[in-house]
C-alpha cells in the first residue's frame, strides 16, 4: 500500500497554519524569506520574490491590505484586491507559501487601538507629513508579520524608500532577528515606477506620469554636474511638475542614508531625490539615488 501525502495548501490564512509550515522548514535547517505585500502583484513585487529566491531555501509571500496604514479618506476600501490572480502569479514563480490573513487574524484585539510600533526621526516628514500615522501602521503590521513568520530575510523595495528606512530602523533598534534586503525600483519602459495605484490613472494621465521620474533625473543630473543649490533645484523641479499638471506633495533632495536635509553641500553619491505628486486623484511616488 502506498501512502500518498496530500500537497500542503499553498495559501493559508491563519497564523497557526503559517507557523506550523515554517517550523517544519526550520526544523530541517532551511532558511526562510518573507516578502510582505498588499497584493495586486506586479513586476515590482515579482522582482522582490525573485531576489530572495536566490538567498533563501523557502519563500513566503504575505498578502494583506493593512487597514492601520490607511488614513481616513484614503483608498483602503478601494485598494485593488486580486487574490486569485496573485495566487496564480506566485504559484508560477514556484514560491512555497502565501499567507493571506484576515484583519481579525492580524489584529485579534481589533484594529482600532492596536499595540503599535512607532519609529521616530524618520517618519515625521515626506510621506509621514501628508499621511499622519501611516508609518506607524506599516511598522506595526510588518512587526506582526515578522513575528508570525519569523523569517531569516525580509525584502522591501526602494520604491517606498522612506518605508524601507523606517522598517530597517525598526529591525535594528528592536533587534528583530531578521536581515532586511533591499530591492531596486522596477519601472515601465518610459520610467514610471510600477505601482498598484497606477491603475487609477486615466490614459491621458498615464502619458503625463513619467514626467515625475524625468523631473527627478533632471535634478540628479544637475547635482552630478556640480550644483549644490539644493533649494533652488527643488523649486525648479516643483515648477516643472506643476507645468506638467501635477500637484506636488513634496520634492526634496535628502541624504540617502537617513533622509535628512543636507545642511551643507554633500558629495553627490550621498544624496537622493524623492518626490510624491498627485496626478488627478492618484498620488505617485518616486525617488532616484544620485549614485544611480
Ligand atoms: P505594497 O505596496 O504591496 O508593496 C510591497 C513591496 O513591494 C514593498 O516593499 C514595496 O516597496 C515593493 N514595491 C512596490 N512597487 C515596487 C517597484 N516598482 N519596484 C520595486 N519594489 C516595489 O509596501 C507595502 O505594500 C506595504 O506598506 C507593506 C510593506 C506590505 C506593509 O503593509
Amino acid at each position: 500500500m502506498s501512502i500518498v501525502a496530500a500537497n500542503p495548501p499553498f495559501v493559508v490564512t491563519t497564523e497557526r497554519e503559517a507557523r506550523l509550515r515554517v517550523l517544519e522548514w526550520q526544523a530541517e535547517r532551511q532558511t526562510v524569506a518573507l516578502v510582505p505585500t498588499m497584493g495586486n502583484l506586479h513586476a515590482g513585487h515579482i522582482s522582490l520574490v525573485e531576489k530572495v529566491q536566490q538567498l533563501a531555501d523557502r519563500v513566503v509571500c504575505s498578502i494583506f491590505v493593512n487597514p492601520t496604514q490607511f488614513g481616513p479618506g484614503e483608498d483602503f476600501e478601494a485598494y485593488p484586491r486580486t487574490l486569485p490572480e496573485d495566487e496564480r502569479k506566485l504559484a508560477g514563480l514556484g514560491i512555497d507559501l502565501v499567507f493571506a490573513p484576515t484583519v481579525k487574524e492580524i489584529y485579534p484585539f481589533g484594529d482600532e487601538r492596536p499595540v503599535t510600533v512607532t519609529v521616530p526621526g524618520l517618519t515625521e516628514d515626506l510621506c509621514g507629513a501628508s499621511r499622519p500615522g501611516h508609518f506607524t501602521g506599516v511598522a506595526t503590521v510588518v512587526c506582526r508579520l515578522l513575528n508570525i513568520i519569523r523569517p531569516d530575510f525580509a525584502v522591501f523595495g526602494e520604491k517606498d524608500y522612506q518605508q524601507l528606512l523606517v522598517l530597517s530602523r525598526m529591525v535594528e533598534d528592536l533587534r528583530l532577528p531578521v536581515e532586511v534586503i533591499r530591492a531596486p525600483i522596477v519601472r515601465d519602459a518610459d520610467g514610471l515606477a510600477l505601482s498598484s495605484r497606477n491603475r487609477y490613472l486615466t490614459a491621458e494621465q498615464r502619458l503625463v506620469a513619467p514626467t515625475l521620474n524625468r523631473t527627478l533625473w533632471t535634478l540628479v543630473e544637475a547635482i552630478q554636474a556640480g550644483r549644490t543649490d539644493y533649494a533652488a533645484l527643488e523649486a525648479e523641479g516643483w515648477s516643472a511638475l506643476e507645468a506638467a499638471g501635477f500637484r506636488p506633495d513634496y520634492l526634496e533632495i535628502r541624504t540617502a542614508a537617513d533622509i535628512k536635509r543636507p545642511v551643507v553641500a554633500l558629495p553627490p553619491e550621498q544624496l537622493i531625490v524623492l518626490a510624491a505628486a498627485w496626478l488627478g486623484e492618484t498620488r505617485l511616488l518616486d525617488n532616484v539615488q544620485v549614485a544611480d
